[in-house]
């Protein structure tokens, strides 16, 4: 008897296992796809996972629909390991009913993120999805809404992450948006609110769905994309790395690595790094590379608004979140892009307990119609109130210029930053010699009989009075000067410093970033 009963479990477990059956296995090999649970044997550590849910079935009864059941109704939920540590995954089903989300489909979901939130680990989904169920109608779209709530009450509490391997349109968008990180895989998957047939429909517009919401399109136009990856086994590896920078839940520091790398190291190569001409650029991934254990940085957002580069890195062994103006895309200024990128990585960073290495190099925001009709005082107020607001540790490092208001911006020491550093090439003032010999000295200029000679007569003067660090020291608005080649040292002493850092916020409901 007990053996017809294992028998019965294994022969429904194997129902199971089959999804869609066969032929729906087969169609999604043939698009370059993996199925549900072959993601899901890439992404855990090998025999971690353990499924919940497997039997759970679709209730509906319209169009027939009640003929066709399968077990796990399209979507794998559970828990497993990555690197030892506990995660939530759920991994929808594209070979059965094309990963439509209906009721049950929802509350699996729900239920893993509810458990996630209570033993506070990250929640993973593995999204492709045609969408809402079709023939159920409103009950999948109060599905969608149980999500979309989740999504947004474990927001900072534990780390999500969303890999788009498919379909992903409608308002189905709207999880991993609110998601902290999202990867996407070229040429598989994409997202949009409305596809190709509608957009040529209203805007008359002809595009393809790779054009309008593919990988590259999020990574480097729009923004919803952190990660663009050649691969689906790429994409989860990439999931399993970024998740060993990151703590299980805002209650929790990130998890520490054995140094590898002398702490003390010092690396002569950077005091030649900055060009001569101030104007010159340099790829400042350079130094972050020679700053960081054994130079490994896991860039996000790297095809988005280049100018600034975010990403995380290890100091000592520690965990940190490293934001950098880039002077090699558009001089490294501020922009509106820019600006959204930055903050939102800093928030994540103070919410789970990252501290933050800024290296500066920025002349400013950027002028013009364009950014100023579309708001780049309301969006650079962004990076700004985000800094502001963080309370984690933060080291700043000015490599050259800090001009004008976003010297204020790139956690200057006036926004609490911990430990400002810059290094004896920086340039700190209002503005750049040239624009501010031009503005204060502009009518003398115009009389001399040699305009251009008065001109660089004043940009010297400027240059000699202002574009230096040492200003800014003697007001303590730099904790110290320091050499290029000592800033590992500098850095990783800084962080052990603050190791025990404690700095609050006013007490309210919530802030009002300027969204
Ligand atoms: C039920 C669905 C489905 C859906 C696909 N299927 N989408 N079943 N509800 N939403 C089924 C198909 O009938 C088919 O079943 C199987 O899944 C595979 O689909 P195909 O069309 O054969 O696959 P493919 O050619 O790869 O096309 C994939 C697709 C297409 C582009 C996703 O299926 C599609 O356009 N689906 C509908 C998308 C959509 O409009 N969804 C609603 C969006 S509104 P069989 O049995 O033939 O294999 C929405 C609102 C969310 O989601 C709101 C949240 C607030």
């Amino acid at each position: 008897m007990s053996t017809h009963a294992i028998d019965r479990l294994r022969e429904l477990q194997a129902r199971a296992l089959q999804g869609g059956g066969e032929q729906r296995i087969e169609d999604q090999h043939r698009k370059g796809k993996l199925t549900a649970r072959e993601r899901l044997d890439l992404l855990l550590d090998e025999g971690s996972f353990d499924e919940v849910d497997m039997f759970v079935e679709h209730r509906s009864t319209d169009f027939g629909i009640d003929k066709l059941k399968y077990p796990g109704d399209g979507v794998v939920t559970g828990t497993g390991t990555i690197d030892g540590r506990i995660v939530c995954v759920f991994s929808q089903d594209f070979t059965v009913f094309g990963g439509s989300l209906s009721e049950a489909h929802a509350e699996k979901i729900v239920k893993i993120m509810d458990l996630a939130m209570k033993i506070g680990c990250p929640v993973i989904g593995l999204n492709d999805s045609g969408g809402a169920r079709i023939q159920e109608g409103v009950v999948s779209l109060g599905g969608y809404a149980e999500i979309f709530l989740r999504n947004t009450l474990a927001s900072g509490v534990v780390p999500q992450i969303s890999a788009v391997l498919g379909p992903c349109a409608g308002g189905a968008v709207y999880s991993p948006a609110i998601t902290d990180f999202v990867f996407m895989v070229k040429n598989t998957s994409y997202m949009f609110v409305t596809g190709p047939n509608v957009v040529k429909t209203v805007t008359q517009e002809s595009i393809t769905a790779e054009e309008l919401g593919g990988a590259l399109t999020h990574a480097t136009r729009s923004g919803v994309a952190h990660f663009a990856c050649e691969t689906e086994a790429e994409c989860l590896q990439s999931i399993r790395a970024l998740l060993r920078y990151l703590p299980s839940n805002n209650l929790e520091e990130p998890p520490a690595a054995p140094v590898q790398d002398d702490p003390g190291r010092k690396d002569m190569s950077l005091d030649d790094i900055i060009p001569d001409s101030p104007n010159k650029p340099y790829d400042i991934t350079e130094v972050i590379r020679r700053v960081v254990d054994n130079g490994s940085f896991v860039e996000v957002h790297a095809h988005f608004a280049r100018n600034i580069v975010v990403g995380f890195a290890r100091l000592g062994g520690r965990s940190v979140g490293i934001v950098a103006n880039q002077p090699s895309v558009l001089a490294g200024v501020l922009d509106i892009d820019a600006s959204k990128k930055g903050a939102r990585f800093v928030r994540f960073c103070d919410a789970f307990n990252i501290p933050l290495v800024v290296f500066e190099d920025v002349p400013g925001f950027m002028p013009g119609t364009d950014q100023e009709w579309r708001g780049i005082i309301t969006n650079g107020a962004k990076l700004l109130y985000a800094f502001c607001e963080a309370t984690v540790p933060r080291l700043t490092v000015i490599t050259r210029k800090a001009y004008g208001g976003a010297y204020d911006v790139m956690n200057s020491k006036h926004i609490r930053g911990d430990m400002n550093f810059a290094w004896p090439m920086a340039e700190i003032a209002v503005m750049g010699p040239k624009g501010a010999a031009e503005i204060i000295f502009r009518k003398e200029i115009e009389s001399s009989p040699d305009p251009a000679k008065a001109l660089a007569e004043r940009e010297r003067e400027y240059r000699e009075k202002f574009a230096h660090p040492y200003l800014a020291a003697s007001r303590g608005y730099i904790d110290a000067i320091i050499e290029p080649h000592d800033t590992r040292p500098r850095l990783i002493r800084a962080l052990k410093l603050l190791d025990s850092k404690v700095d609050v916020n006013p007490r309210k409901k919530h802030g009002n970033i300027p969204l």
